[in-house]
């Protein structure tokens, strides 16, 4: 069975080739492309390549070649619909069913796609050739586009009194062309109608460079018609999950980590016209989830940059508070507000690319700092609207989904607003400023520290508990004998603790024999030493700290094997490893 061109294209748009093969291959940047150390052969100096923007791999050494579905075929020894399966997972999507229906939706799409291409070259080229369209021309001439801007986005412009659905209707069904909502029944007149006609057109493209659907402008002032009009939503065109311009635009990402997100069309244009080809636009609604997510696999930097106006500003905002639940670690997202009553289009009309980016690089806001300047401009200096403020800035941290993201807003929201308020906040104050000092002196600690993981820590954590409490530990050791550790070297000292301990004689640390430099480490690493208040604590408090970390590190179990179960799933998709998977997740919860 064949999988459809347009669920493997979309795998394709949502994963960069990079992103795929650097789970098995160190990559590194060198120009365009990414090299590496061949996976098909041992070698010291690397002659692996990987190009995003051609989306293939090449190997120097053995000549193997191919795109993300032939890596994985070839490292991994998957069948092609294994790798299918293995990359939409890895890309959010749902396995594909093979249906009656796909089928159908094959064939559809196929001739959607016949439908637009033809309706857009057609026009593309009247607009060029024609001269009886002066006034699409001069309307084009006074906004200072020529016929390399018309060219490079395949502008068209549709006659007054069009009758291309009569040169289709040889081709398809009447049905299959309203479904295009390129056309549709006066009902009065009994005739179909293009709904483009009089107007400039601008076609809005798939990741893969396709036309799905169209922008169109009037050329002539108009009291009773909408400036745009776009394609109505069809079963190829969701306006949320398109972007325009972004066919070309994604192909600069090997070279710019940043991209511009703009509100129109003429603004993608304009800007492109100045040589600032890095700019997409959002089709006149608010931006979704998806539009960020599918940004941020191809470019690092996303600038917003709306009109300078009350409405751009709204939008900004909106888009702000939106789009900050999903920012990631290595990801940013900034505005950049324009002097009022100008669009991107004008500002970068009038004062050309360098202007533009010399503005962009010093005006541009992070996220966060937007987020709190406005919040912090409605509010008063008195107890209840700080409240209020402070309230707000919180909900909104809490809704960021990446953990670590999500600490360091709420700490600069939690910083700025004690600078606001140094009476209350003094203690506080000081308390951030020594963390501060700190962390700066511990830089080597912290490097060091990472290089262990989680589970190694935790570990270190249970032994210096027992270490610190051999008589506790020594009554109470039948706690101990249900911890599950995964570390070898831990879970060797372990075991001959307990054994040691098991024996019933009084014991000292010397006598346990741990090995001196892994005593070094564990007083130095184990995070709890600086929860454990020297001494203090109440036997009942060591109770539950071993507790704790028992509990975790039976987390970590679970996370493991959850791990390897969705992975086998992935290949296997069976209905047994997804029960077993499901069993185990139900316990992760309950922990
Ligand atoms: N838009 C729309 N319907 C409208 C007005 C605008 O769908 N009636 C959408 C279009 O996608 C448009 C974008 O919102 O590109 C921005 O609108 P606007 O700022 O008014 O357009 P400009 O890009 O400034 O276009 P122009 O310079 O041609 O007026
Ligand atoms: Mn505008």
């Amino acid at each position: 069975m064949k999988y459809p061109k347009e669920y493997l294209n979309e795998i394709k748009t949502r994963l960069k080739i990079s992103t795929v093969v650097s789970k098995s291959v160190a990559l590194k940047k060198r120009g365009k492309e990414y090299v590496g150390l061949s996976p098909f052969k041992n070698e010291k100096t690397p002659s692996f390549t990987v190009n995003d923007e051609k989306e293939f791999y090449h190997c120097f050494a053995t000549s193997e070649h191919g795109n993300i579905f032939d890596f994985l075929m070839k490292t991994q020894n998957f069948k092609f619909g294994e790798a299918v399966k293995h990359l939409a997972q890895l890309a959010g999507m749902q396995p594909y069913l093979f249906s009656k229906q796909d089928e159908e939706r094959e064939k559809k799409w196929k001739k959607y796609l016949n439908i637009y291409s033809q309706y857009v070259d057609f026009y593309h080229n009247e607009l060029l050739k024609n001269d009886t369209y002066s006034n699409a021309r001069d309307y084009l001439k006074n906004r200072s586009l020529g016929k390399e801007e018309v060219k490079k986005f395949k502008i068209g412009y549709v006659e007054k009194n069009p009758n291309f659905f009569d040169k289709f209707k040889d081709q398809f069904n009447e049905q299959t062309l309203v479904e295009s909502g390129l056309f549709y029944l006066d009902e009065k007149k009994k005739i179909y109608v293009e709904r483009f006609k009089g107007r400039l057109i601008f076609p809005i493209n798939n990741i893969s460079g396709h036309p799905i659907a169209l922008g169109g402008r009037i050329i002539e002032q108009s009291d009773y018609l909408a400036k745009y009009i776009n394609s109505p939503e069809t079963l190829f065109f969701k306006k949320g999950s398109n972007l325009y311009n972004l066919d070309l635009a994604r192909k600069l990402s090997n070279k710019l980590s940043d991209i511009y997100l703009v509100e129109g069309y003429m603004d993608v244009i304009g800007l492109s016209k100045n040589g600032i080809e890095n700019a997409v636009a959002n089709l006149g609604t608010s931006l979704t989830d998806k539009q960020i997510l599918t940004l941020n696999q191809f470019f690092d930097d996303i600038i917003i940059c709306f009109d300078g106006d009350e409405s751009g500003y709204k939008a900004a905002l909106r888009a702000a508070e939106n789009s900050i639940k999903d920012l990631k670690p290595e990801k940013q997202i900034s505005f950049l507000f324009l002097p009022d009553k100008e669009d991107p289009d004008s500002f970068v009309n009038k004062n050309g690319k360098n202007h533009f980016i010399d503005f962009s690089k010093q005006s541009k806001i992070p996220i966060h700092q937007f987020i709190f300047s406005h919040y912090k401009k409605q509010t008063e200096n008195n107890p209840s609207s700080m409240a209020v403020f402070d309230k707000k800035l919180k909900s909104i941290a809490y809704t960021i989904k990446d953990d670590y993201i999500k600490k360091y807003v709420l700490e600069y929201f939690l910083e700025r607003i004690s600078d606001l308020t140094p009476h209350t906040n003094q203690n506080k104050k000081n308390y951030y400023i020594k963390k501060i000092k700190t962390l700066e002196s511990t830089k080597k600690y912290f490097n060091e520290s990472k290089s262990l993981t989680g589970v190694e820590l935790k570990e270190f954590s249970l032994l210096y508990l027992i270490m610190f409490n051999l008589k506790l530990m020594q009554e109470n050791v039948h706690l101990l004998e249900n911890i599950k550790l995964f570390t070898d070297i831990n879970k060797q000292i372990f075991d001959k603790i307990i054994s040691k301990l098991k024996s019933g004689e009084k014991l000292t640390i010397e006598e346990l024999e741990i090995d001196n430099q892994l005593l070094e480490k564990i007083n130095k690493f184990a995070p709890i030493k600086h929860i454990l208040k020297n001494k203090l604590d109440s036997d009942n408090e060591i109770i539950e700290l071993l507790e704790d970390i028992n509990r975790d590190l039976n987390n970590y179990d679970l996370e493991f094997r959850i791990a390897e179960l969705e992975s086998k799933f992935s290949k296997d998709m069976s209905e047994a490893t997804f029960n077993e998977l499901k069993d185990l997740k139900k316990k992760q919860n309950i922990n």
